[in-house]
């Protein structure tokens, strides 16, 4: 039978921020721009781009600025018609016109698998992706489509992975697991033996992190259900797949793409260097102001 179509992603977007504080503390980091877009708009992208219009936002206190942003601006759009700043309109207009939104709410940041529960209702009984929007993807397929390939092959939950270096496994969750031959490669796909939440790196069963991309099926909502509390007290996503792992195949995919941790600052500032650089209107100077700072 095929892999039931994937229709709806979840961001989770509810988290405190605390790495980007103070910057987060009167805004959501998913607000915040990278160049000249907030961070979440590049994954509401990628979904599209990935064949997913069905966004589904879980928000916390104070994050009213990410449903403002998704959301029709009458007053700015009204303005930018009588200006004929057509070219304005459209940019403001783009994503919101292509997406059906809905936003669920986490009351209390208790956790990404928490965060992931409190979309069940508004998912159903579906497969779906879950989108950590901090973890910004650069990738010529978007990585959310190189999932539900991988998805639609094995037709089981699926996992982003990346080979992190051993002594940072410990701010990841890191997969224990065997590699599987797909599509003539043999490191790419990886059948999940087991998971662990941030492992002390003597402990880490491999180099192996998830980011913050997965296909997930509807019977996560249950195993979150039924876990307790893991790393740093918190309801983790990991821990509810590991309880999954007992009654069907997880797979995690080595995706092709440069990831940027857009939730840190440094990270941050990588990928707006990264990002301002490849951009046609502002590449050339901005390279050029670059080559005048004495580094
Ligand atoms: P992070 O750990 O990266 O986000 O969670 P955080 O907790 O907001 O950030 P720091 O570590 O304090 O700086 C990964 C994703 O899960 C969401 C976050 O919004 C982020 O997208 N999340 C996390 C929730 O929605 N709810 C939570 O309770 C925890």
């Amino acid at each position: 039978m095929p892999a039931a179509k994937v229709r709806k992603a979840v961001f989770p977007a509810a988290g405190l921020g605390t790495r980007f504080l103070p910057a987060t503390k009167a805004q959501p980091k998913e607000m915040l721009p990278l160049v000249d877009k907030p961070i979440i708009q590049y994954g509401v992208e990628e979904a599209i781009h990935s064949g997913i219009t069905n966004i589904i936002i879980v928000t916390g206190r104070g994050k009213t600025a990410i449903e403002d942003h998704f959301d029709v601006s009458y007053e700015l759009e009204h303005l930018l018609e009588i200006r004929k700043k057509t070219e304005l309109l459209a940019l403001v207009r783009e994503v919101s016109d292509l997406i059906n939104v809905a936003y669920t709410r986490q009351k209390e940041a208790r956790g990404l698998g928490h965060a992931v529960l409190c979309a069940r209702e508004m998912v159903a009984d579906e497969p779906f992706t879950t989108v950590l929007a901090d973890d910004v993807i650069d990738a010529e397929t978007p990585c959310i489509r190189q999932l539900l390939d991988i998805y639609e092959f094995f037709c089981a939950p699926v996992l982003a992975v990346m080979e992190v270096p051993h002594e940072s496994i410990s701010s990841y969750g890191c997969i224990d697991a065997e590699p599987v031959s797909h599509n003539g490669s043999k490191n790419k796909v990886f059948r999940i033996r087991d998971l662990v939440e941030k492992p002390k790196p003597s402990e880490a069963p491999s180099n192996l992190a998830i980011i913050g991309r997965y296909v997930l099926t509807p019977d996560i909502f249950e195993s979150i259900e039924n876990i307790d509390p893991g790393a740093g007290g918190e309801i983790q996503l990991t821990d509810a797949l590991r309880r999954l792992l007992r009654s069907r195949p997880i797979y995690a995919y080595k995706f092709d793409g440069k990831r940027y941790d857009a939730g840190d600052k440094l990270g941050f500032l990588k990928a707006t260097v990264e990002f301002a650089l490849r951009r046609h209107d502002l590449g050339g100077p901005f390279r050029e102001y670059l080559k005048t700072l004495a580094l």
